[in-house]
């Protein structure tokens, strides 16, 4: 139970499978100068939360997770003239050590956030951040998709992929995706215009000429999805490595590749506030846990295999 000074947060103290995940109480925190404090209202999970809560990667514990803010400005810090309080906006946390999203209150830089369009409610918006701000900074910002040029979508019907397909289309691509069979209808029901079940079929044989691939899966398809591009195009994959060797092979093709991580980025965020407002990028919402269940949400979601996106019901 949280009091006046208190909130209700989901904490890990060691490394694990989703029973670390334990409900604390914390005390809440005050912005500094230039960011805000946001009562979270709802705060979508990615499959970086699973990552983080098993392997800890960037983060040592105790730490909460939670990246996805879509909530209501409660306080500003110091020099903060953006937002107010009483602001209903919605962002990302700064990758990867601005976490903590998945509280009832979170502080964050001002810029992490953008206004939340009054056409969808704090569930619709809470599941768009990061993995809607990935699909933009790989096909826009990095991939400057064009009209009618023929992008490549893996996990079509994943967190990133269904939103890359909408924003993809927004931008007048002509996009393919690959999707067990079973989730055809619903990408394309987003606007794909051709789709591949990879279990059936090799991707690299029923596609190529590619402008640029988004890559969401790694492991083999890194190197597999080079060979579907054309001369001179670029595969943006989200599975980084830190090495080279990817970008070489590439070269040695006569094709590009770059490792991209997502960064919090309010002209991004603008950005995707206007694809809402204009109703071309909705988030579909495969479920909706309260705070309390986090766990059970993270079991969801190690599966692997969710439509859409897992979203945390904070208030
Ligand atoms: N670098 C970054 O900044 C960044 C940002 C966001 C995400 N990521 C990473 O990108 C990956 C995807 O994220 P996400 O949120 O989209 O995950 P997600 O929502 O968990 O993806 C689930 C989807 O992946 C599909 N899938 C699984 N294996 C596949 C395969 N071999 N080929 C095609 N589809 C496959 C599943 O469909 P089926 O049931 O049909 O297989 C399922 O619908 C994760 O590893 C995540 O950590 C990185």
């Amino acid at each position: 139970m949280s009091t006046a000074n208190t909130m209700r947060a989901i904490s890990q103290d060691v490394l694990g499978g989703p029973e670390v995940l334990k409900e604390v109480e914390r005390e809440i925190p005050k912005p500094g100068p230039s960011e805000v404090l946001v009562r979270v209202h709802a705060a979508g999970l990615n499959p970086t939360d699973w990552k983080h809560r098993a392997h800890g990667n960037f983060l040592k514990p105790p730490f909460v997770l939670g990246w996805d803010v879509s909530g209501v400005v409660e306080a500003v810090g110091l020099g903060v003239v953006i937002h107010e309080p009483g602001d209903e906006v919605f962002g990302m946390l700064p990758y990867p050590f601005g976490v903590g999203a998945h509280a009832e209150y979170v502080t964050a830089p001002a810029r992490a956030f953008a206004r939340k369009p009054a056409e969808v409610d704090h569930t619709q918006a809470g599941a768009l951040p990061l993995a809607a701000l990935t699909a933009w900074q790989a096909l826009v910002d990095t991939a400057d998709v064009r009209p009618g040029q023929r992008v490549l979508i893996h996990a079509a019907a994943g967190g990133v992929g269904h939103l890359a397909v909408q924003i993809a289309k927004a931008r007048g691509a002509y996009v393919i995706g690959t999707a067990s069979s079973g989730k055809h209808e619903f990408v394309r029901g987003l606007g794909a215009d051709e789709l591949i079940d990879y279990r059936e079929t090799d991707f690299t044989e029923a596609v190529g000429d590619v402008d640029v691939v988004l890559d969401t899966v790694g492991g083999d398809y890194r190197s597999r999805s080079l060979r579907t591009l054309r001369p001179g195009g670029l595969l943006v994959t989200l599975l980084v490595s830190g090495t080279s060797e990817l970008a070489e092979e590439a070269e040695g093709l006569g094709v590009r590749a770059v490792e991209m991580l997502v960064e919090a980025d309010q002209t991004g965020m603008r950005a995707i506030a206007e694809l809402v407002a204009e109703g071309k990028l909705r988030a579909t919402v495969a479920e909706v846990f309260p705070l309390a269940d986090a766990a059970k949400a993270h079991a969801a979601g190690d599966t692997g295999r969710t439509v859409g996106k897992l979203v945390l019901q904070v208030r």
